[in-house]
């Protein structure tokens, strides 16, 4: 039997001056994108911001519905947004960012299958997708590949060895 560890390395940011301008227009377009949510049952704005390796920026946001699962996040609304319009394009990052009841920037990180979803699109392209996240305060959390995000992960990989 052996111990083994899993480290997760991130970067966090104090300001949204402080990312890179990249990263910062990206971040921007996700805080723009929770203006266009649909949250009447939850009230929690989500924004989405997607890059492509062609410098295109697909933003999504919360879509809910009163049958609940059947609502989609605001990061699986852009990825398959730019997936659907770009699909020769790879992506290569992706920022998200709430807002509370009260219009008030908080922070939301990818679900469960939003990771896998992302995963999918790492795996299809061939490249890691670097991830922007709003925290408390307006600080930014930078995390690169979804590895970081979702360890031991399901893959295309997987299926194909077994
Ligand atoms: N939500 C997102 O769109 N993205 C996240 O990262 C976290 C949660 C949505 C789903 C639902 O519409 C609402 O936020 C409350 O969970």
């Amino acid at each position: 039997m052996r111990n083994r560890q899993i480290v997760t390395e991130y970067w966090e940011y104090d300001s949204l001056e402080e990312l890179p301008r990249e990263g910062r227009a990206l971040v921007e377009a996700a805080i723009a994108a929770t203006a266009t949510a649909y949250a009447p049952y939850s009230g929690f704005h989500v924004g989405a911001a997607v890059l492509l390796a062609d410098g295109t920026v697909v933003t999504g946001s919360n879509q809910e519905n009163a049958a609940y699962p059947s609502g989609l996040c605001a990061e699986r609304t852009a990825l398959f947004s730019a997936s659907a319009q770009k699909p020769e394009q790879a992506v290569v990052a992706l920022a998200v960012a709430g807002k509370d009841r009260e219009g008030r920037l908080a922070e939301a990180s990818p679900c469960g299958a939003c990771r896998q979803v992302l995963a999918e699109y790492e795996t299809r392209y061939g490249n890691t997708v670097t991830v922007y996240t709003l925290l408390e305060g307006g600080r930014i959390r930078r995390l690169e590949g979804v590895k970081s995000l979702l360890p031991f992960l399901f893959g295309a990989d997987l299926e194909r060895q077994a």
